[in-house]
């Protein structure tokens, strides 16, 4: 078994690429740091890895990776790269949201279409996040392409099934969890974070059973279920008070 999984120099894709080694999966990683990578496939020594060092958000690199991984047989193919912008919307530069979007949505959309048409069974999996699905003052342009990615892979999982196709698009929505986000994201956490091991076992655990909306935590799918029945004003204002304390 093969999985690829972008964004494996740290956190969620890091612990990923741990535990999927752990179930003899092969490895393709993708990351821009090339030293993590390789210290990683150092630590890995059960499993075959293969490293590409690829800013996703560079479209002559990311071409240059989807020619590189054109002929593999993927089973799982995770697109797990993904960064957020933490602040009020009007003091944050354009382009470091375009940036984002670039990453967030761009190159996941074209990934998940080359997966799309080269993949005639087995998963992907894309990590969303909570934040897709309640409009977040102070992590708005986030939560937007987080709503993106979360739309999208769910319409294609759906559009796969009513097809009969074996390929299935699972969607993966954690609440806070502990990792580089933060730093990356300049926020403070001052909310209680889900520890990534955990984090990444209920994940693995999701996509062995097919569950096409993997939400890890009890609080955070019972938050996710709350969402869905509030008014749209009490969760505007819930979720600036949660970010107010970032
Ligand atoms: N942690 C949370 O609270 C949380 C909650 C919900 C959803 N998520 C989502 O989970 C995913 C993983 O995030 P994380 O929490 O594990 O954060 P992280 O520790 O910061 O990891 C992000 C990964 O993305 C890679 N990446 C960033 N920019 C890239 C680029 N331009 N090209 C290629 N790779 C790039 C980073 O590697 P390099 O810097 O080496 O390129 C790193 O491996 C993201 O999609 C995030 O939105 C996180």
């Amino acid at each position: 078994m093969l999985a690829l999984i972008t964004g494996a120099s740290s956190g969620i894709g890091k612990e990923l690429a741990i535990q999927l080694a752990n179930k003899n999966y092969n490895l393709i990683l993708i990351a821009r740091r090339i030293d993590k990578l390789k210290n990683l496939r150092a630590k890995l020594k059960n499993v075959e890895v293969t490293i590409y060092q690829t800013d996703l958000t560079n479209i002559e690199q990311l071409n240059k990776l989807i020619d590189n991984i054109k002929d593999k047989k993927i089973d799982l193919f995770i697109n797990n790269a993904g960064f957020g912008i933490v602040g009020k919307s009007y003091n944050i530069p354009t382009e470091n949201e375009l940036n984002m979007i670039d990453l967030n949505i761009k190159s996941l959309h074209i990934l998940t279409k080359f997966a799309l048409t080269h993949m005639d069974s087995g998963k992907i999996v894309n990590i969303s996040s909570l934040a897709a699905y309640l409009p977040t003052p102070k992590l708005a342009s986030y939560a937007a392409t987080k709503a993106y990615v979360s739309n999208y892979s769910e319409a294609i999982n759906y559009e796969l099934k009513k097809a009969n196709k074996s390929l299935k698009v699972l969607t993966v929505a954690p609440g806070p969890v502990k990792t580089e986000f933060n730093k990356v994201a300049k926020a403070k956490q001052k909310l209680k974070a889900l520890d990534v091991k955990t984090c990444v076992k209920i994940i693995i655990k999701g996509i062995e059973k097919n569950k096409s909306l993997i939400i890890p935590g009890f609080k955070m799918k019972l938050l996710y279920f709350l969402t869905r029945l509030m008014p749209k004003k009490l969760i505007l204002n819930a979720s600036y008070k949660i970010q107010n304390k970032k």
